[in-house]
């Protein structure tokens, strides 16, 4: 098997560095030092040359998003940086992993990623449910302010309240605000006004976690790791039908080999390669590689490296169903299309998994998908149009089976068969579907 370079997760050893010392004897905080013995424009300066895009799911470049904060003496107010810990895109569980096992490194790149924009604030915007990741940041941070390593800069962990669309940069900086999560319009964009109407540069938790190695080791050397276009390493989280599911950091490939293939002798039907908000790959696309050129080239994204793995058991509609409730009940409401829409293409999926669906209703499927892109305020609603169209193109004659047989033709033996959104369990339970 192909070497594996371990970046983010470098030094672990598979396990946990939480201890400061032990931290400190392998190398930690020298990239902090060398940071703030360079000037600000320098730190972005290399971390253009490193090529490093964001790992959230759009893939911005790291650098240059910082190279649009505005320097201090052109813009005067206080700057901020806001790291994103919200993960909530299904599929994906690599950040609670990285703040689990390398809180140094990811507290290390919060600091030198300030020093960089020339702020003196982070907010660390982390899941609510992330209980454990929360209080080893929490202790490690306190221990980093006892050695006297913050260097004047405040960092608060910030706990969200359970809201997918506080993964989005807006939502969440409006939610920061404590105010309702729901997205802005932009422009202005937050490297301009941003938290509290301020510059603000929004990232990652697996972007930031990198920026440690970047300067440790050099933008340039950093660069020659991966592809053009597709600089260093991704941590892959992969799960669904597969044997080792996992976090697994890689180059752009192995990802099959790694997860040890498909379990209990079944066929690989299909895979969705960056979370749920990713259009759907056949079996015959496995030896795409994993970056962001040749996903996109295959007809999809490699988002936030959330890879989904599905075997011949799985039922097409129902995964649209199922997919397509996630999208409906995190819908913020804010804009019709996607507040009305996600909602139709839930109803109408049922009806065909449901067995009572004509051919004019695969019809307004498609129609209202395609009311749904494009004409949302964020991606939200169209990361459903996206999925369920991917499903329907790609397993037409799945969905044209329904119709012509009237029912399932799993006949009950799907595996995702009964594996409901938690709001749909409300429902079924007679709970409000909000709560
Ligand atoms: C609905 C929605 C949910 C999102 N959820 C997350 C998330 O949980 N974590 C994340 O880092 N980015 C998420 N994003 C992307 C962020 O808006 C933003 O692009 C990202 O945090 C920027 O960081 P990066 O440049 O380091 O990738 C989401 C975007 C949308 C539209
Ligand atoms: S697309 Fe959906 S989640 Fe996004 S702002 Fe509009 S209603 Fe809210």
């Amino acid at each position: 098997m192909p070497e594996r370079p371990e970046i983010v997760f470098a030094g672990t050893g598979g396990g946990a560095v939480t201890d400061i010392d032990d931290y400190v004897a392998a190398g930690g905080f020298n990239a902090l030092r060398k940071a703030r013995a360079m000037a600000p424009d320098d730190v972005i300066a290399e971390l253009e040359a490193s090529g490093l895009r964001g790992r959230g799911g759009a893939g911005f470049p790291t650098g240059r998003k910082w190279a649009f904060v505005p320097k201090p003496d052109q813009l005067p107010k206080p700057h901020y940086l806001v790291v994103n810990a919200d993960e909530s895109e299904p599929g994906t569980f690599k950040d609670r992993e990285i703040m689990l096992r390398v809180p140094f490194r990811f507290l290390e790149g919060c600091l030198i990623a300030a020093y960089g924009i020339e702020s003196q604030h982070v907010f660390v915007y982390i899941r609510g449910e992330y209980e454990q990741e929360f209080e080893v940041l929490r202790d490690s941070l306190e221990a980093m302010r006892k050695a006297d390593l913050l260097g004047g800069i405040t960092v608060v962990l910030h706990r969200g309240a359970g809201a997918y669309i506080c993964g989005e940069e807006t939502a969440l900086l409006e939610s920061l605000e404590g105010k309702r999560g729901q997205p802005r319009t932009k422009p202005p964009f937050p490297a301009i006004a941003g938290l509290y109407a301020a510059p603000t540069a929004v990232n990652n938790v697996e972007s930031i976690t990198t920026v440690t190695p970047v300067i440790e080791m050099g933008g340039a050397e950093y660069a020659k790791l991966g592809v053009e276009n597709s600089a260093g390493t991704r941590v892959f989280s992969l799960s669904g039908n597969v044997v080792n599911p996992g976090n697994y950091e890689l180059p752009r490939e192995l990802v099959y080999d790694v997860g040890g293939g498909i379990p209990n002798g079944r066929e690989l039907k299909a895979v969705i390669p960056g979370g749920s908000s990713t259009s759907v790959l056949t079996a015959n696309a496995i030896d795409t590689k994993m970056d962001f050129t040749s996903l996109v080239e295959a007809g999809s994204s490699i988002g936030s490296a959330g890879v989904i793995v599905i075997d011949d058991r799985c039922c097409m509609v129902q995964l649209g169903i199922r997919v397509s409730q996630f999208y409906e009940h995190e819908s913020c409401g804010k804009c019709t299309p996607c507040r009305v829409g996600t909602k139709w293409v839930t109803q109408i999926l049922q009806k065909i998994e449901d067995g009572r669906a004509s051919q004019t209703d695969l019809d307004l499927l498609l129609s209202v998908c395609d009311r749904i892109m494009g004409k949302c305020l964020c991606p939200l609603g169209d990361s459903d149009a996206i999925a369920v169209l991917s499903y329907v193109d790609k397993f037409r004659d799945e969905y044209q089976a329904h119709i012509d047989l009237g029912r399932c033709p799993f006949d009950g033996d799907s595996s995702i068969e009964g594996i409901l959104a938690p709001s749909a369990i409300h429902e079924q339970h007679g709970e409000a579907a909000h709560v």
